[in-house]
């Protein structure tokens, strides 16, 4: 659902992409998450086909019918992202992004519609540690914090799922969700370095779990 007028005749039919001749744009491809719940929602966006004249884009956002609960920019973040903020939590009206490509030959609006519930994606748990503990020759402290582009964790809180695996030819193994920011692993091979990494989602269940944080790894406490 998306309004083009230009979409029919956006692409040369067959022609080799050296062949292809200036044309309008196309709509371009968005996707919004909530990366940082409620403060604002993220978007981003890409050019298809990549556009052989410059492109400008007009971003826009409504909330209701013709914008009645609000309407505005959505503030440039980048070349081809944009954030917009005053949220309003929980509202069954969706919210529709309005990206429009403009070049000399024409325009193309793309919309997203969205319940801002419903996109919610952290960013990856951050500063992820893996401590042995003293005396223990099976386990490991895991330490790690939530992300920092997430506002408040003392009221929206995350849950968090931890993979891990031995150095060498074990799968990897996903437990949790837990709730808190640490936790220990049991039962580890003796002596054997270990991988870990730490994804995160809201405590409510409301949309979707982060990438898995960047990996972090360490060994079990040994006989010095
Ligand atoms: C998300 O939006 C905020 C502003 O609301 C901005 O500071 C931040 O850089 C954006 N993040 C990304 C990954 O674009
Ligand atoms: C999307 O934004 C463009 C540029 O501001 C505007 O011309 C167009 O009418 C908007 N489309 C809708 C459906 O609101």
């Amino acid at each position: 659902p998306f309004a083009s007028p230009f979409l029919a005749g956006a692409r040369w039919p067959h022609a080799s992409p050296t062949l292809t001749r200036p044309h309008p744009p196309a709509p371009p491809a968005v996707e919004c998450w909530a990366i940082s719940y409620p403060q604002a929602v993220n978007c981003s966006w890409a050019a298809e086909p990549e556009p052989l004249l410059e492109t400008d884009y007009i971003t826009t956002y409504r909330h209701g019918v013709w914008g009645a609960r609000g309407s505005g920019e959505c503030v440039r973040t980048g070349p081809h992202s944009c954030s917009f903020g005053d949220i309003q939590m929980f509202s069954l009206i969706p919210y529709v992004l309005n990206v429009t490509a403009v070049n000399p030959l024409g325009a193309a609006s793309r919309l997203l519609p969205f319940l801002v519930e419903d996109i919610i994606k952290p960013d990856p748990p951050e500063d992820l540690r893996v401590l042995p503990i003293p005396g223990e020759t099976k386990k490991l402290l895991l330490e790690w914090s939530p992300p920092g582009s997430w506002p408040f964790p003392e009221y929206f809180p995350l849950k968090y799922c931890i993979r891990y695996a031995r150095d060498e030819g074990s799968s990897p193994q996903t437990i949790g969700p837990y709730e808190q920011t640490s936790f220990t692993l049991t039962g580890l091979r003796p002596g054997t370095l270990h991988h870990v990494q730490v994804a995160a989602k809201d405590f409510t269940d409301y949309g979707e779990f982060s990438a898995w944080s960047r990996p972090a790894s360490g060994m079990p406490w040994t006989q010095p």
